[in-house]
């Protein structure tokens, strides 16, 4: 299981390094657009403020030769670390696997049904990505969907896996890879927030007023 920090910021990337539990980053052109108008030099900036792990970058362009070149110069800058992420079209399907051939990994975002997952596991992908809050606000439910993802790539005993996205709590965190997701992303105060419990917070009050600090 990785948790990865969603995020274009890059003093988030910072706090999240520092965390010691976040192992990557995801971002889209929307988190990207409110950081920079560069996305390219902005991918650098991230990979090296946050220097291990995945980066997920997703092309701004939405032609296909347009996401092809820019998934190709975000790989280029790191090719151990940079995943290309795309949006679960025909076209990007088809971009995944040829990406993939050329050794870029690739993932599959914006995911809401199984057949989009089975496609996803043809073109070789490493990663799909539902959203699970939005799909909670629009469709059968967020976790309906993280399940229904998880029977298909059962059924095709596939590599591909799960990175759960668009969480908005921690509880929608762990619900995820209750069902079934392997991998989560979420938002720098949902991270932070993943510890928090008032149970927790009463019982280190307890133990801190039994040894008042000096
Ligand atoms: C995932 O990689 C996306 O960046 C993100 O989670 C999208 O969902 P949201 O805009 O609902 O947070």
């Amino acid at each position: 299981m990785t948790i990865l920090l969603d995020s274009a910021s890059v003093d988030d990337a910072a706090a999240a390094a520092e965390l010691g539990f976040v192992r990557g980053i995801t971002t889209n052109p929307a988190l990207m657009a409110r950081e920079t108008k560069e996305p390219l030099a902005h991918l650098e900036r991230l990979l090296a403020v946050f220097p291990e792990g995945p980066v997920c970058y997703q092309p701004t362009g939405t032609s296909f030769a347009a996401m092809r070149e820019e998934a190709r110069a975000a790989a280029s800058l790191a090719p151990d670390r940079v995943v290309a992420k795309l949006p679960a079209t025909l076209d990007a399907v088809r971009l995944a696997g040829i990406l993939t051939g050329e050794g870029i990994r690739c993932a599959l975002t914006a995911v809401y049904s199984p057949a989009q997952a089975l496609l996803a596991h043809e073109a070789g992908c490493v990663w799909i990505i539902p959203y699970v809050d939005r799909a909670a606000r629009h469709s059968d439910g967020g976790l309906t969907v993280v399940n229904s993802l998880a029977a298909m790539l059962a059924r095709l005993q596939s590599d591909t896996r799960i990175l759960a996205a668009s969480l908005k709590s921690s509880v929608q965190v762990s619900d995820s890879i209750l069902h079934g997701a392997h991998d989560v992303t979420a938002p720098l105060d949902v991270l932070r927030g993943l510890p928090a419990h008032p149970l927790t917070e009463s019982a280190v009050r307890e133990f801190a007023a039994a040894w008042p600090q000096t």
